[in-house]
This record gives structure tokens, C-alpha cells and sequence, in this order.
């Protein structure tokens, strides 16, 4: 698959369409308003259109939006442009609500998840959480001295997953697949762990997850 859509505006679909793009994929951005993207399009040659266009257009979808309007956005793009295609979760659930002590709240709670919402809601949707455990700034070609971080991912369809494990490949990162739906349970917390160094001591760009084995 080589059609990209992203689904997004602000700093993760930006970083992600470029990525992509620079990695080989065909990419289109999207925003309820694409003239907002008019400079990010002359800049870089990525298309921008509307959610519905875009995703109508790709054989693939990244799905970068706020979490509290993640369902409206696959509504948005109409879902049955999305039918059976991947799409890449990278939303997280985030209250409005302040953080307290660097700890972000979220909307769900610990045996729910945004991802679980959006595969109920739209069960003809290949949905894959990903690239939601770190910040947008390390997202593509992260470089540690240690080697590649772990980019944990989940999803119920295997081929889908497939995608995405290639994906997180030629974006530098190690794979960990998660397994179903389910485990988007303990993956988006990961997003509250992964910000406490940021709120607490204003490190944003330093830190990824790494899983251990032997
Ligand atoms: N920021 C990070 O470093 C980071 C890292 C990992 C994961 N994430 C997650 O990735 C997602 C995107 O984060 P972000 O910081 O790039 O952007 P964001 O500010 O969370 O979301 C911006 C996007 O949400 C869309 N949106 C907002 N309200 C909407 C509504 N009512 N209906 C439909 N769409 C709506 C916007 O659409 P328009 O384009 O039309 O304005 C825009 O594309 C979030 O769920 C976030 O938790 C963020």
C-alpha cells in the first residue's frame, strides 16, 4: 500500500505526513479546513483536502486528532471511505481537565479505551493503535544511543498490523505488537507515563519506551 492519508492538522499528522512522505508513501493531509494547510502543502508537496477526500483517496489512514472528537472525525471522513482499510490510531484520550502532578486525565477509564470506542463504533474499520506513546518530535527517525525505541502497537486484524509493523519499521522503531483491540487498554496510558517528564521537568524530546528481552 502506498496511499497514505492523514487525517490531522496539527503536529502529529504534519510529522507524520512528512515521514511518511519522506520514507516513500504517496501522502495526503487533511483538516476540516485544508486552506489552513496551504503553507504546510507549498512547503513540503503533501496534498491537503478535506477528512472525506482523503480518506475516500488512501489505501491507508493515520488518525491524528483531538481524542475527544476522534469519533466525530471517522465520521467526518464518512466511514465507509475507511472500510476495511487500515487506519493508524495515534489518538489518546485526554480530558480537558488539567494534569495533576504531570499526570494527564483521561476520559476513560482503566477497562475501556478510545481505540475500543472507535473499533465499536466502526467495526468495518481496521483500526491499529500506534505512535501514540511518544511525543510528536521523536516520532519519525528517533536517534538514541541505546538503538531503535519500542513503538508498541495493537489492533484486531492481522493484515492491517502487518502495515503498520512495516511502518514502524521504516520510521526507525521496533515493533512490539500488542496483540487485540483490548490492549489499546494499557497502551494509551502510556502517553500519561511518557508526558510526566514533560510537565514535571520540561523534557519533551528526550525519552522513549524501550522493552527489555532476552
Ligand atoms: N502532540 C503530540 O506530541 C502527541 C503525541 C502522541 C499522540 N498524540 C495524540 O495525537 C492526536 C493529535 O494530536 P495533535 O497534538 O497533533 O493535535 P490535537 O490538537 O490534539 O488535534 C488537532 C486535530 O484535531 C481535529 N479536531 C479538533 N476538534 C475536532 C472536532 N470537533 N471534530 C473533528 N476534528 C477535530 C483538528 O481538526 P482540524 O484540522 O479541522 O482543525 C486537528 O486536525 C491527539 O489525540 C493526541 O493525544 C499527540
Amino acid at each position: 500500500m502506498t496511499r497514505i492519508g492523514v487525517i490531522g492538522s496539527a503536529t502529529v499528522g504534519q510529522t507524520l505526513a512528512g515521514g511518511l512522505k519522506t520514507h516513500g508513501y504517496d501522502v495526503r493531509i487533511a483538516s476540516r479546513t485544508p486552506g489552513k494547510l496551504a503553507a504546510f502543502a507549498q512547503q513540503t508537496g503533501i496534498q491537503a483536502g478535506t477528512f472525506a477526500d482523503v480518506a475516500a483517496w488512501a489505501e491507508a489512514v493515520v488518525l491524528a486528532v483531538k481524542g475527544s472528537a476522534a469519533e466525530q472525525a471517522v465520521r467526518d471522513a464518512n466511514p465507509s471511505n475507511l472500510r476495511h482499510k487500515p487506519v493508524i490510531d495515534t489518538t489518546n484520550p485526554i480530558a480537558d481537565a488539567p494534569p495533576e502532578d504531570g499526570v494527564l486525565k483521561f476520559f476513560t477509564s482503566p477497562n475501556d479505551s478510545l481505540m475500543e470506542r472507535l473499533q465499536a463504533a466502526f467495526p468495518d474499520v481496521h483500526f491499529v493503535k500506534a505512535f501514540n506513546s511518544v511525543g510528536s518530535a521523536l516520532m519519525v527517525n528517533p536517534k538514541f544511543p541505546a538503538g531503535r525505541p519500542t513503538m508498541f502497537y495493537c489492533g484486531n486484524d492481522a493484515g492491517a498490523k502487518a502495515l503498520v509493523a512495516s511502518i514502524i519499521d521504516k520510521l526507525g522503531w521496533e515493533g512490539s505488537d500488542m496483540g487485540s483491540a483490548k490492549a489499546a487498554r494499557a497502551l494509551e496510558p502510556l502517553c500519561q507515563l511518557w508526558c510526566i517528564t514533560g510537565f514535571r521537568e520540561n523534557a519533551w524530546t528526550n525519552h522513549a519506551f524501550h522493552l527489555m528481552k532476552r
